[in-house]
């Protein structure tokens, strides 16, 4: 009993997850070398104010990709890559459901979404939520990502953060990723022979 009061006092004291607590280089060779299971259970809300969870795309083949709408470049690039993959696929698109999962939800509200995702393409399904169900969405794609300052206690920060594209077959199961920058006729190249 005294225990369970602890915990749940302490709890109380717990700040949530807003970045990666573990090192870029670990994660980033989680990914790269296959170290690490990738993929999992998520459940976060959409840009319509919808809640999704990872059951709710079973039966897609997922590219999911995590980054923050206030992203300079690398994140509209890889979007437009995605969205690019998604028009160059045609008809065979209709088995592919492409997720952007924010990793700055304090910015990154359902609105703010609602406003970025159609940018890149109208399948683009945007996903937000609280600081800790982002983290675990994150922790279970090993994702690196952090929040760094503009200027030292500035208000103003950016996201670094790993941005691999991952792909995840119908059953939940990954795939494989494409790394950054990945041009989406390899995409493409990379995703057909799953959908014939
Ligand atoms: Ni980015």
């Amino acid at each position: 009993m005294l225990a369970a009061l602890v915990l749940t006092a302490d709890s109380g004291h717990t700040t949530a997850q807003t970045e990666s607590t573990r090192p870029a280089a670990e994660l980033m060779d989680a990914v790269m070398w296959n170290r690490e299971p990738i993929g999992g259970p998520f459940a976060l809300t959409d840009q319509a104010g919808q809640a999704r969870t990872d059951r709710d795309f079973r039966g897609k083949y997922l590219l999911v990709y995590f980054g923050f709408t206030y992203c300079p470049d690398v994140c509209p690039t890889d979007l437009q890559a995605i969205g690019l993959a998604m028009d160059q696929l045609g008809t065979l698109a209709a088995a592919v459901q492409p997720l952007f999962v924010t990793l700055d939800p304090a910015r990154d509200t359902v609105e703010q979404l609602a406003q970025y995702v159609p940018l890149f393409h109208p399948k683009l399904i945007g996903l937000t939520g609280s600081e800790t169900a982002i983290a675990a969405a994150a922790n279970a794609y090993r994702v690196y990502y952090k929040r760094v300052p503009f200027e030292k206690n500035a208000a103003d920060y950016t996201v670094d953060h790993s941005a691999f594209v991952y792909l995840v077959d119908p059953d939940g199961k990954y795939l494989g990723f494409f790394p950054p920058g990945t041009p989406a006729e390899r995409m493409v190249e990379m995703i057909k022979p799953y959908l014939k």
